[in-house]
């Protein structure tokens, strides 16, 4: 497992090449499995492979997403903020078990922020989602996943990428 978390890194440039079903599949199971606050299930998902989609959705921030464009894959994760307050949470523990399972099938992916970002002046990025994708106001929208197979290489990290300086044991003191 921490091999996989030494390898993992964002990926923004992909491959033109579809990604299976049966990997779809997995990357869903992924989704489903986190964990959730109260046991309420917060998180729901909208998986995208719409060409068209994925250009309109690549625009939902200022910067910061337009590389969407030329993904085959994105999973838009959303929480119920009507049944629990820290859908929030719940939210990202999915969106990290999905890039997680997407390292460990070989694909790539990269984090999309959309809670708290903005479309422009006028619109949130989350309205902007909320409209193209018929999401009720209720349901919220954290983050999107870029997914596909990698179009860039970055080196994995190794131990001396960790900054121990940040750990503190029994007290936030050295
Ligand atoms: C909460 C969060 C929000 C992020 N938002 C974006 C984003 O909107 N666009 C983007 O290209 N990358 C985004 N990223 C990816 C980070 O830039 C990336 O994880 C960071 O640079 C570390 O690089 P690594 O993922 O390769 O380790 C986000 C990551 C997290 C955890």
């Amino acid at each position: 497992m921490l091999d996989l978390l030494f390898q993992r890194r964002s990926i923004r440039k992909y491959k033109d090449v579809k990604v299976e079903k049966e990997k779809v599949e997995q990357l869903v199971q992924a989704a489903l499995l986190a964990p959730s606050a109260r046991s309420v299930y917060s998180q729901r998902f909208i998986v995208i492979d719409d060409k068209d989609l994925l250009n309109r959705l690549s625009k939902a921030r200022e910067q910061g997403s337009s590389f969407l464009k030329d993904a085959p894959l994105a999973i838009v994760v959303l929480g119920d903020s009507s049944v629990i307050d820290v859908w929030t949470e719940d939210a990202t523990i999915s969106a990290t078990m999905i890039q997680l399972v997407a390292e460990s099938l070989g694909l790539g992916s990269c984090w999309i922020q959309i809670r708290n970002r903005q479309h422009s002046s006028s619109k949130t990025s989350e309205e902007y989602i909320q409209d193209i994708l018929e999401i009720p106001s209720e349901i919220r929208v954290q983050c999107i996943i870029a997914i596909g197979y990698p179009g860039e290489e970055k080196p994995p990290r190794s131990q001396k990428d960790l900054n121990y300086d940040r750990v503190f044991y029994n007290a936030y003191r050295n």
